[in-house]
């Protein structure tokens, strides 16, 4: 066996474990095991519980966790919290939420909430034997999740129907049951994911018995589990104002409408730039799904594949000019719990739904997507003005400095002395060097 590979490790203690890898993999480097003792909370309880989350964990990885204020939605007024690594995105979501607060703020509408799982079947015999197996035997497999749905019902969820879906065209032997679920605040994942394979067992059972199934064309399940594509899961948010409003930065409120609306028919029409237009957006909605504990792996995977529901990656958002009036609008597809997963369990997830006072799911869907709106207002904004860099590497000016050890006074001293000197990660390099070298 390689000495680099180990039986067992689950069933070491934590500090084991980083022994273990101390003697592996990080032999030189004792700042490591020392950081992954570090980062452990202070209290062992609250550690337990952050170690619970996934396994073989040995330390925390932490994240700033941030707060941008002054966003109107439908008339309330939310602080969002963000947790993101990256230096801008919470100043242009704050200078976003502050242009739009003069000007009527963000509005919202929920599309639809229903999200869906397959059972996803081979059957090799007529399609409509199947057909009529699947409708003989569908109020049973409906039936057959009231118990797993007592709790959901109680809380305005539950299954809603299933169909079957014939794709023997598209792979020979395909077919699939679809299962359209309401999950009220939770996302749902579990409990569709136990749905489906409730129901499988069921139609198993069935099929194995059903007399019109010729000898060894009994449907076989392949796989049950939820899609994480929910395009009848979605939000749309969008901003108005007056063109005359929007005048900044030397350009008149047409010219500047005209060169953003120019800007976002780009991101719908080249993919190469849609990518990047829609990294903006993702930027505001990661930093508030990660705050508020939910799933954005999920979310990510369900907006790029919206992204491309025509066939081809385009932008997210849309922006117009009709009688004088600008609209900047985005539909997102957003799976989000409010309850269940992690957001009794994290305690920052806690704080954070606290700060958007307990939001509802459907409320939180409109709150992500106008952080996601109002991230691609203000990137997009820079774009056709400024550029992105000026207002962007003033943010990053710090994290220069201490890439570059800098101490208190030197940063004091850089930021002033970068307030009228561009910014780049050697003129800060430079200065570092220079205010040290001069004995300050
Ligand atoms: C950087 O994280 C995001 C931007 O590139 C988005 C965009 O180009 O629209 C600024």
């Amino acid at each position: 066996m390689n000495n680099k590979t180990i039986n067992g490790f689950s069933k070491l203690s934590k500090k084991e474990k980083i022994n273990w890898l101390s003697q592996t993999f990080l032999k030189d480097k004792p700042e490591a095991e020392y950081l992954l003792s570090l980062y452990w909370h202070q209290d062992s309880a609250r550690q337990q519980r952050h170690d619970e989350f996934i396994e073989n964990a040995l330390s925390n990885f932490y994240l700033p966790f941030a707060v941008a204020p002054n966003f109107k939605i439908d008339d309330r007024i939310f602080a969002i919290p963000m947790v993101i690594e990256e230096s801008s995105v919470v100043a242009a979501a704050s200078n976003a939420a502050k242009f739009w607060l003069d000007r009527g703020g963000f509005k919202s509408e929920i599309i639809s909430t229903v999200k869906s799982g397959q059972i996803h079947l081979n059957y090799s015999g007529a399609p409509s034997n199947l057909m009529r197996f699947f409708t003989q035997t569908k109020q049973a497999l409906i039936r057959s999740v009231d118990m797993l749905s007592a709790g959901m019902k109680k809380r305005g969820g539950g299954l809603i129907d299933l169909d079957l879906i014939d794709e023997s065209e598209a792979l020979n032997g395909y077919c699939y049951i679809h299962a359209r679920f309401e999950t009220a605040d939770a996302m749902g994942a579990n409990y569709i994911n136990s749905c489906l394979e409730t129901i499988a067992a069921t139609f198993g059972a069935f099929a194995e018995t059903y007399e019109g199934f010729g000898p060894g064309q009994q449907p076989e399940v392949v796989m049950s589990i939820l899609s994480n594509y929910v395009p009848e899961c979605l939000v749309r948010v969008w901003v108005q104002c007056p063109v005359s409003e929007l005048a900044q930065e030397g350009l008149s409120g047409k010219e500047f409408a005209d060169k953003f609306i120019r800007a976002v028919a780009i991101a719908q029409t080249n993919p190469l730039r849609a990518v990047t237009h829609n990294k903006g957006i993702m930027n505001g909605v990661d930093a508030v799904v990660l705050a508020t504990g939910n799933d954005f792996r999920a979310v990510e995977a369900a907006v790029h594949a919206y992204a491309c529901k025509d066939g081809q990656y385009r932008s997210l958002s849309k922006a117009k000019i009709q009688n004088d009036t600008f609209e900047f609008s985005i539909e997102l597809p957003l799976a989000l719990g409010t309850v269940g997963g992690l957001t009794k369990l994290h305690p920052m997830v806690g704080v954070a739904l606290a700060i958007l006072e307990e939001p509802t799911a459907v409320e939180l869907m409109k709150i992500v997507a106008t952080a996601g709106l109002a991230q691609n207002f203000a990137a997009v904004r820079s774009l056709v003005t400024t550029g992105i860099q000026k207002g962007h590497m003033k943010m990053h000016l710090l994290n220069f400095l201490s890439q570059n050890n800098a101490d208190e006074p030197t940063k004091m001293a850089a930021v002033e002395h970068f307030k009228n000197n561009a910014i780049s990660a050697r003129s800060v390099a430079e200065f570092v060097a220079s205010y040290n070298s001069n004995d300050h």
